[in-house]
């Protein structure tokens, strides 16, 4: 899932995963994982994060090669927040190539419409769920009953370097992977049920959804095309 901070890459993975019985790999989410478990790489990540930055590519890279290696993902996966910049890019199309395919798809929202979803987001500081649009802060995580509260770098001097740093490193992945069939773009400005539905027919029309692996069936672009930006 491609898309600029806000988009509702996030939201769209969740739901994706879940009807395909696959997991979502949130790079985002697992570096919030890591600073609440006091890792290594979680404090070394935190401060990059809490300023609006991307975190070393090298990191990213490593951390998602150990995640797809699990069981659990060998029949397919959900990618939310990876990859963020070309290089990231570059080592998922090798990281893919014994896989095939990877389906892309971009979510396109207006920035005005993005800077206010972020402000208005909450999430469970437990378990980090997003809260349903439009709870206050006086209710409760539905999946865990934790509180709900604002992510550190959805303040809004964060979410607007957060944005700079998408067009600067992240949006150029559109180009890089628009050239191949599979790539989609989808209007996030509908509601999450359409967008779902856009998406899903996205996916039925590159190909790839037979089966639960967003995987087997159709690429042989990851080969083709891989490496060209
Ligand atoms: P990450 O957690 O990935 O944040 P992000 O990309 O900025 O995306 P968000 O989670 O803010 O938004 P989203 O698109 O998922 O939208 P959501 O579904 O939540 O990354 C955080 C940080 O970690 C980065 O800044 C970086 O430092 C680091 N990092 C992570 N991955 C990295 C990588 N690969 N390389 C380097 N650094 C990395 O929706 C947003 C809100 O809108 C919600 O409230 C939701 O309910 C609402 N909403 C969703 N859909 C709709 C809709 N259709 N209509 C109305 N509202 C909607």
């Amino acid at each position: 899932m491609l898309g600029p901070p806000g988009a509702g890459k996030g939201t769209q993975a969740e739901r994706l995963a879940r009807t395909r019985g696959v997991p979502k790999i949130s790079t985002g989410d697992i570096l919030r994982e890591a600073v609440t478990a006091g890792t290594d790489v979680g404090r070394r990540a935190k401060a990059t994060m809490d300023r609006g930055e991307l975190v070393n590519d090298d990191v990213m890279i490593g951390i998602l090669r150990e995640r797809i290696e699990r069981e659990d993902a060998q029949g397919g996966f959900v990618l939310d927040g990876f990859p963020r910049t070309v290089a990231q890019a570059a080592a998922l199309d090798g990281l893919m190539a014994e896989r095939g395919p990877l389906v892309i798809v971009d979510i396109v929202v207006p920035e005005p419409e993005l800077v206010r979803r972020l402000a208005s987001r909450l999430i469970c500081e437990h378990c980090g769920a997003n809260a349903p649009m439009g709870s206050g802060s006086d209710v409760a995580c539905a999946r865990c009953g934790g509180k709900l509260v604002q992510r550190t770098d959805d303040d809004e001097v964060v979410v607007r370097e957060r944005l700079k740093v998408y067009h600067r490193q992240s949006k150029p992945l559109v180009e890089y992977y628009r050239v191949r069939p599979t790539f989609r773009s989808i209007d996030g400005t509908q509601p999450p049920d359409r967008v779902a539905s856009d998406i899903a027919a996205a996916i039925e029309s590159v190909g790839a959804g037979a089966a639960n692996g967003i995987g087997k069936a159709v690429d042989k672009s990851n080969a083709r095309q891989g490496a060209q930006p």
